[in-house]
């Protein structure tokens, strides 16, 4: 899933990895997991996550690379939020196929509003929204009950800065996929359960589904 901080990456991957029965591998959460536990990993990165920038590409690709070669990734996985510059394509390159770039293509006034209004939950990370994707029982996730909290790092300077990173390093990638044949563009605009169907459908196309 490639697209800029807010996009729904993590939401609509959540959903896809459910229906196809795969992984979902999200560098951000497992980033955060780190951070929390305070590991020697996650005191590194909460230095770059902190500010908006990228953690460095050898302690994500290993991180990565430990991750994928787990048994449940053996049947395919599904990549959020990597990889983030060509660098990390490259490394990818060697763990395997890439069949489909799914480019989430939202304006970012619109995702401004996403960010500033998502709530995480402490304990599973499922996304929520107060006004889009509001949770039954206030300040509690639906799924396990955990604490909801605000990332740190939505508040709008980081966000700033986020976005900036995105553009720089992350942008380029478009390009890189389309070049290779495996980019799909799909709007990130509309509701959570359209752009779902929106999703499927491209993933048919492909025969991926
Ligand atoms: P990461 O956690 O990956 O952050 P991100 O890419 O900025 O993406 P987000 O999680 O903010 O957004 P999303 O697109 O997943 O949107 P979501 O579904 O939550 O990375 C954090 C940091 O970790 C980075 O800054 C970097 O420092 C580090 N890092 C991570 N990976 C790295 C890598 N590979 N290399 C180096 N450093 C790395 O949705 C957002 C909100 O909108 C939610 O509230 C959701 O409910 C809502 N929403 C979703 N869809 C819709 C919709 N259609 N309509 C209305 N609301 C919606």
């Amino acid at each position: 899933m490639l697209g800029p901080p807010g996009a729904g990456k993590g939401t609509q991957a959540a959903r896809l990895a459910e229906r196809l029965g795969v992984p979902r591998i999200a560098t951000g959460d497992m980033l955060r997991m780190e951070v929390n536990s305070s590991t020697d990993l996650g005191k590194r990165a909460e230095r770059y996550m902190r500010r908006g920038v990228l953690v460095p590409d050898e302690i994500i690709i290993e991180m990565v690379k430990r991750r994928v070669s787990q048994e449940d990734c053996q049947g395919g996985f599904i990549l959020d939020g990597f990889p983030r510059n060509i660098r990390q394509a490259e490394a990818l390159e060697d763990l395997g196929t890439v069949d489909i770039v799914l480019y989430l293509e939202v304006e970012e006034g619109e995702v401004v509003e996403r960010l500033s209004g998502r709530r995480s939950c402490s304990n599973c990370q499922a996304v929520y929204h107060v006004r889009f994707s509001p949770p039954m029982m206030g300040g509690k996730c639906d799924r396990c009950g955990g604490d909801l909290y605000q990332r740190e790092d939505d508040r709008e300077k980081v966000v700033r800065q986020r976005f900036q990173t995105y553009r720089e390093s992350t942008q380029p990638l478009v390009d890189y996929y389309e070049t290779k044949s495996v980019l799909e563009k799909v709007s990130g605009d509309g509701t959570i359960e359209q752009i779902s169907q929106n999703l499927l459908k491209v993933l048919q196309s492909r025969g991926l589904l």
